[in-house]
């Protein structure tokens, strides 16, 4: 549950900057939208997609011991009785009988310093009963299962029941046989995806930080049991790492074990890490010893061997697992966080104006390389267009002719890009640029010909 952190303020600021610069919009927009959906637009999906490949060329690339997979979404119904989701992938809900409203029974406890016993909680207590919003009487407690429910094929009855997946994770122990058979993977190792997960949660919002469909970048790290300590420090070294290269200063994190009564089924140990969003301290990653629980369940629903037999000792027996997740849209909404800045800097009469500055870690800015012309006229904008194009083979590349050059280096500081490169008309003459960097606003005149290396070198 969020703790309290307000600065509505920035929020307020990143959802217009990012709605107005083309990074996230609200979902069927001119239809009233629709609650609590949202739709990456063109800058957002640049930013989402750095942030995914960073993250695969990091943890799948750049390691021997792990590969990946693409899973479907909609898997056989057995995988959710296996995993306990049918069973245990509940919230506690109280409805208010007045107005219909719906809340988290635990977050009504959380937010009176109540631990919750999610368990046995079947009443709130008296002074809690009554509806946050219209004062009505509350219900009682039921359990409210998160998955979206569909029907697969032409008739709607029980046998076609099947749901959305609210985890990438299961695929992974589901397809672990084949990818055991089907690779020279050595032990330990692990599987890697990333994808959409659902789930029909009762209380969505704070921007993207709680939708229905959302996506995530999983791995299940198969190991030894004995070892299972030492893999658990190895990947929360990763992950701080990884939120490390994210540019998020790691005073804004904080790493929250979980207490026993308070895991998951399937867990033995679980460490959260929240971030200080705007709104409050919230989880932005977790980190599970999910033990041989979903290997081992699985096994005994589907009447299939998921033992591993490692070939050097001759050993079989069921793999343990560390499961790091991150969720992408939660990384995406940290990272604008952590790079909005508002400065003062100096404009051409010598005085000073405030600029809205996207300081975007460089390999995730959606646009790497702005290409200015100082002036629309063909002369300039011809050879200014070519050489977009010449850059195109290296870096991401934005090319803009509309407005005053002072406008366009605010637009381009808004959105993030670390290099704006001028063409001006002495450029004709001395096959120079100027290149202007985004965070220290320094100018420099490079020879076009050296450009491609000097970028190189700068991102
Ligand atoms: N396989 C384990 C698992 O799914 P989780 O803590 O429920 O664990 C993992 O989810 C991550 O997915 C979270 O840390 C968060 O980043 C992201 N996530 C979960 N629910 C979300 C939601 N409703 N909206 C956006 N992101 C969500």
């Amino acid at each position: 549950m969020t703790k309290p952190n307000q600065n509505n303020d920035l929020m307020d600021k990143i959802v217009s900057l990012t709605k107005q610069r083309g990074f996230i919009f609200p979902s069927s927009e001119i239809y009233g939208g629709f609650a609590n959906t949202w739709d990456y637009g063109p800058l957002g999906v640049e930013l989402k997609n750095n942030i995914k490949r960073k993250w695969w060329r990091r943890f799948v690339h750049g390691r021997e011991d792990i590969v990946g997979i693409d899973a479907s979404l909609i898997m056989n119904p057995k995988v959710w009785e296996a995993s306990g989701h049918l069973k245990n992938f509940t919230d506690p809900l109280v409805d208010c009988k007045k107005c219909h409203k719906r809340f988290r029974a635990d977050h009504l406890l959380e937010s009176s310093s109540i631990k919750p016993d999610l368990g046995t909680m079947k009443e709130l207590p008296k002074e809690l009963k009554e509806c946050p919003e219209c004062g009505g009487e509350l219900t009682s407690v039921r359990k409210f299962n998160l998955m979206f429910k569909t029907f697969v094929g032409p008739v709607e009855d029980d046998s076609s029941v099947a749901f959305l997946r609210p985890e990438t994770a299961q695929a992974m122990f589901v397809d672990f046989k084949n990818v055991v058979d089907s690779t020279r993977t050595g032990f330990p190792f692990g599987i890697a995806q990333i994808g959409k997960a659902f789930r029909n949660e009762i209380t969505p919002g704070n921007f993207t930080f709680r939708t229905r469909e959302f996506e995530q970048m999983e791995i299940e790290y198969f190991i030894p049991e004995k070892d299972w300590k030492k893999y658990f420090e190895h990947w929360l070294n990763e992950m701080k790492d990884w939120i490390k290269s994210l540019g998020i200063d790691e005073k804004e994190v904080v790493y929250r074990e979980i207490e026993k009564d308070e895991l998951a089924h399937y867990s033995k140990r679980t460490v959260d890490i929240d971030f200080m969003f705007p709104f409050g301290q919230d989880e932005l990653y977790g980190l599970a010893y999910r033990t041989d629980y979903d290997l081992k369940s699985h096994a005994k629903l589907s009447g299939q061997d998921l033992s591993y037999l490692n070939p050097q000792t001759n050993e079989k027996f069921i793999p343990h697992v560390i499961e790091p997740t991150w969720g992408v849209d939660r990384t995406l909404l940290a990272v604008l966080v952590s790079s909005y800045t508002e400065e003062e800097a100096p404009t051409a009469d010598g005085k000073t104006e405030k600029r809205v500055v996207l300081k975007l870690p460089k390999d995730l800015a959606p646009y790497q390389v702005a290409i200015l012309p100082l002036s629309k006229k063909e002369e300039l904008s011809k050879p200014a267009r070519e050489l977009a194009n010449k850059l195109r083979d290296y870096f991401s590349v934005n090319y803009d002719e509309t407005q005053s050059i002072g406008r366009r280096y605010r637009r381009q500081d808004e959105i993030g890009t670390p290099c704006c490169v001028t063409f001006d008309f002495e450029t004709l003459k001395d096959k120079a640029v100027t290149v202007r960097d985004r965070d220290s606003m320094k100018q420099e005149r490079i020879k076009i010909e050296e450009l491609v290396d000097y970028l190189k070198k700068k991102l």
